[in-house]
Order: structure tokens, then C-alpha cells, then sequence
């Protein structure tokens, strides 16, 4: 990237920005990866200066080149709901503008949770910082947007409606950093460039799908946030919903961004919504021993920290293929996984040298360590005939000697190069929202009385068992 630009930070000063936004544009930096000239602002509440902004990113402050990266960072104090701070804002993006002796490219980043969207969408029109200072002519601008994108399918549609009166398409990026992850994205060349897995990749040959999603961590600070939102839209409605589309989608019929859209939007839409007087027989909704009594939580909070859902996608591929997805906080591992499990054929031979009760599994591995094992069985060494299951693996990091970009590194160099390929399209997020909202009406329906309490460091309660034991499966 050589033009200038400036990058505006709704919400700064927050856990995004802290530990994902600014440590990636740092990294960016130092692989020369960014102009030579390039402006960063954070806007927030609090009262601070440049400095002040530059020297809350302590952790970074001892890596070498720090001094030089920060001396881009600059502060612009305000609130979202006050017409005030975007005021000062435009003083200084003009002043940048006139230092350039140009109109430069203006990133808004919104960084905040989403009630605040609604406010910095309005004040971005009506001070027509939307426009940039080319006005009129070319809009210079880019608005990057956060999950969770609304609350339920009727918010999402509301806030698309807004953001396409203010910004065309080509200007909007819906980030789900999911698909910025190497191994998200090396689903597709692992299944349309090898030639060996896509014949095999359909009801034929697939008993059952299962994704889990689980961190050991619990809220920690973030109950303001999280209690309004719950497991299910924090990451059921984006993440999980791109690693579904991950397995399930056709080839798309060329690797460019809208047929690749098109993809992931049909297979989501392809899945078999759960409606919600189904719920309680396909869905499981849990809550960690006194979640209650984390910080900034109500006292009879009702938000699930664990959810579990079986459903089908309704595509020839996959009819009949069940997929299990369980995602959770205290869970007793960090893991983000998806394994396709194969039917079992070892039996037609080998039935009376015991045959594993689980053969061939392909596990790709979101996290830790990202990276695909192959499960397989083979004979055990011995003058015996004895049948074990080993794992054949890859990993990013072994093979390529690097863990490759990170998802926030790779998701901020398309939004630079204008690239949306690995961004949400308003329909891809309809169809999600419209699966997720009807498991939100079918617990509202269910009350507190679907919710079921889990112990920390366990996966989740009982109910998530049975969901998948009563069809003679378990969790791996
Ligand atoms: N945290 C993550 O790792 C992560 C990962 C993926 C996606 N996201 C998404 O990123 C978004 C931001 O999450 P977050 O965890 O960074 O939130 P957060 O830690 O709560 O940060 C909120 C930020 O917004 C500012 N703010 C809040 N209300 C304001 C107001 N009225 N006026 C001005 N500033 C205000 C805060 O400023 P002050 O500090 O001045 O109060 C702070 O900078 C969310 O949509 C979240 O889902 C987060």
C-alpha cells in the first residue's frame, strides 16, 4: 500500500483496539506492509492526548520500532451521541488532508459495541465526514463494522438500511475475523484443489459434522458487553456460521469475491432453520455456575454462556448429514475445531480384530496450533492382527516454518487494498440472523426454564451429551 490514508478508531481506547486493531497495524508497520505516511486516530471517551493515547499501548511500548509506529497515533476525545467530538475530528482530518496536499482515504473503524453504531452512523451523515473531502465526486471513504452486526434479523436488516443510505457496497466491510484465519481460508484450497477429498466430501461418505467452540476463559471484563448479547449472537451467528459455510458450501465457480460470496450465502441459506417449537429438542442453552455474580451482569441474567444445536443443511451434498455444534465459555480447553467424521467401513473386514468405535476423522484446527489431522486406522506392530487409530498432521506452523499472517493483520490488508472478498454481503448476514433469531424466539418461548446451569471446566450441561448421544454419536 503506498497512498496515505487515515484510519479513524471509533472506540480506541477499547479491548479491540487494544489487543487486536493497533498490535496488527504495529505488525503491518514493521513489515513494511504500511505508507510512508499514514495517520491513526482514536476516538473515545476518556480524556486524553496524543500522548496519553500513545502511551496506553503499553505492552507494545518495549517492542523495537514502537516509537516510530506511535508517532502516527493520534487522539480525538469525544462522545458517540455528541455532535462536539466529530466537530474536532474533521479539524483534524483537514489538517491532514492539508499536510498531504491531498484528499486521503478515510478508514472509519467501528470499534465499540454495537449499540453505539446507530449514533456514529448519523453523526458520520450529518457532518458529511461520510463524504471525505473529495465530496461528491468519488467518496474517499470506508466504514469497517464489527459483529455482532444487530441483535436479531429484524435489527440487522434496520442497520443494513442505515449504512446503504449513508455508504455504496463497495464501501462497507462487515469484519468477521474469522475469515481472515489461514486455516478458515485454507478449507477451500483444501477441498477444491486436492483431488482427493471432494469426492468423498458428501452424505455418501460423511456420518456426521461436529464444531466446537470453546474457551476456558469466562467474561471476565466484559460482562457490560457480553450480557446483552449471549454466546449464541457473540459467536454462533458469525464465526460458527462461517465455519459451516466453510464445510458445507458447492464450489464456487471462481475464486473472485462475489462468486465466493454467493457461496457461503447459499449454503447458509440452505440450512434447515430450527423453528423455535423445536427448540428445546435441538438446542441446548447453558449458563456457568454464578455467572450472576461476574461484574456488570443483572443479578437474574438469563444470557446463555454455553449454547449446543443439531440441524441439517438441505443441499444434495449433505441431506440426511446431521452437524453437532457446541460453543462455550469454561470449558475445560481453548480449542475452535471442526470434524468431519466419516462412516465407519473397518467392520466389513475386520469386525473380529476390534475395530475403534470412531475411524477416519478429519479435524481442522481453528485454534490453537492451526493446522489438519487426518485420523486413520492402521495395524499396531506385532505378529498379531491389531487394529489402533493414528493421526496423520499438518500444521501452519511445522510446514511453513510461520504461523502466517493474523486474521486481524490479513482482514486490515484487504480493507486497505479495497478487497471484500473475506467480508460479510448484507445477505449472507440475513440468512444467518434469520437461522439465529428463530433460536432466540423459541427461547424467549422456553423462559428460564430452558436454561441450564454447567459447572466451570466442564462442556457444558448434561442436556449437550444427550443431544448427541441419543443418536448414538459423542462428542470427540
Ligand atoms: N474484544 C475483542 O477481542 C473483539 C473481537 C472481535 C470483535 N469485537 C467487536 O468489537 C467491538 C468492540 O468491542 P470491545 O471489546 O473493544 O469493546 P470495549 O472494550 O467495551 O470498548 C468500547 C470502546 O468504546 C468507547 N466508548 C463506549 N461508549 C462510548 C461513547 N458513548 N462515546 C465515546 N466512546 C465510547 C470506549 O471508550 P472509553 O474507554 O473512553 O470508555 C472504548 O474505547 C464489539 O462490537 C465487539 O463485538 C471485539
Amino acid at each position: 500500500m503506498n497512498s496515505p490514508f487515515v484510519m479513524i478508531i471509533f472506540g480506541g481506547t477499547g479491548d479491540l483496539a487494544q489487543n487486536k486493531l493497533i498490535p496488527a497495524l504495529f505488525s503491518l508497520f514493521n513489515q513494511n506492509f504500511l505508507p510512508k505516511d499514514f495517520f491513526i486516530i482514536g476516538f473515545s471517551r476518556r480524556d486524553y492526548n496524543d500522548d496519553e493515547f500513545r502511551d496506553f499501548f503499553k505492552e507494545l511500548s518495549e517492542k523495537p520500532n514502537w516509537r516510530e509506529f506511535s508517532n502516527h497515533l493520534y487522539y480525538q476525545k469525544g462522545d458517540f451521541t455528541k455532535e462536539e467530538g466529530y466537530k474536532e475530528l474533521i479539524e483534524k482530518l483537514n489538517a491532514f488532508d492539508k499536510k498531504m496536499g491531498a484528499c486521503i482515504t478515510r478508514f472509519f473503524y467501528l470499534a465499540t459495541p454495537p449499540e453505539n453504531y446507530e449514533a456514529i452512523l448519523d453523526y458520520l451523515q450529518s457532518t458529511e465526514l461520510a463524504e471525505g473531502c473529495g465530496q461528491g465526486s468519488n467518496k474517499w471513504t470506508r466504514l469497517i463494522i464489527e459483529k455482532p452486526f444487530g441483535k436479531d434479523l429484524e435489527t440487522a436488516i434496520s442497520l443494513d438500511k442505515k449504512l446503504s443510505k449513508i455508504f455504496e457496497e463497495k464501501q462497507i466491510f462487515r469484519v468477521d475475523h474469522y475469515l481472515g484465519k489461514e486455516t478458515v481460508q485454507n478449507m477451500l484450497a483444501f477441498r477444491f484443489a486436492n483431488g482427493i477429498f471432494e469426492p468423498v466430501w458428501n452424505k455418501n461418505f460423511i456420518d456426521h459434522v461436529q464444531i466446537t467452540f470453546s474457551e476456558k476463559k469466562g467474561i471476565e471484563e466484559r460482562g457490560q458487553f457480553f450480557d446483552g448479547v449471549g454466546i449464541l449472537r457473540d459467536v454462533g451467528q458469525n464465526h460458527l456460521m462461517q465455519l459451516i459455510a466453510g464445510v458445507g458450501m458447492e464450489m464456487p465457480r471462481s475464486f473472485t469475491k462475489e462468486d465466493l460470496r454467493d457461496a457461503r450465502a447459499n449454503v447458509i441459506k440452505a440450512i434447515r432453520c430450527i423453528e423455535p417449537d423445536e427448540v428445546s429438542g435441538l438446542v441446548v442453552r447453558g449458563q456457568y455456575e454464578d455467572y450472576k455474580d461476574e461484574k456488570n451482569v443483572s443479578s437474574d441474567s438469563q444470557t446463555e454462556t454455553f449454547a449446543a444445536f443439531k440441524f441439517f443443511i438441505e443441499t444434495p451434498r449433505f441431506e440426511g448429514v446431521p452437524f453437532y455444534v457446541r460453543a462455550g465459555k469454561k470449558m475445560p480447553k481453548d480449542e475452535v475445531t471442526i470434524s468431519i467424521v466419516f462412516l465407519q467401513t473397518c467392520h466389513i473386514l475386520f469386525k473380529e480384530y476390534g475395530c475403534p468405535e470412531i475411524g477416519n476423522v478429519l479435524t481442522i484446527r481453528i485454534q490453537p496450533d492451526e493446522g489438519i489431522y487426518l485420523r486413520v486406522i492402521a495395524k499396531k506392530p506385532g505378529s498379531k492382527l491389531a487394529l489402533e487409530t493414528v493421526n496423520m498432521l499438518f500444521t501452519y506452523e511445522e510446514s511453513f516454518k510461520t504461523k502466517g499472517l493474523e486474521a486481524y493483520e490479513k482482514i486490515l490488508i484487504d480493507i486497505f487494498n479495497g478487497d471484500q472478498m473475506l467480508f460479510n454481503r448484507s445477505d449472507e448476514l440475513a440468512n444467518s440472523w434469520d437461522f439465529i433469531t428463530k433460536i432466540l424466539k423459541g427461547w424467549e418461548k422456553e423462559g428460564e426454564k430452558g436454561l441450564k446451569t454447567y459447572k466451570p471446566e466442564t462442556w457444558g450441561p448434561k442436556e449437550a451429551q444427550e443431544l448427541i448421544e441419543r443418536d448414538g454419536r459423542k462428542w470427540l
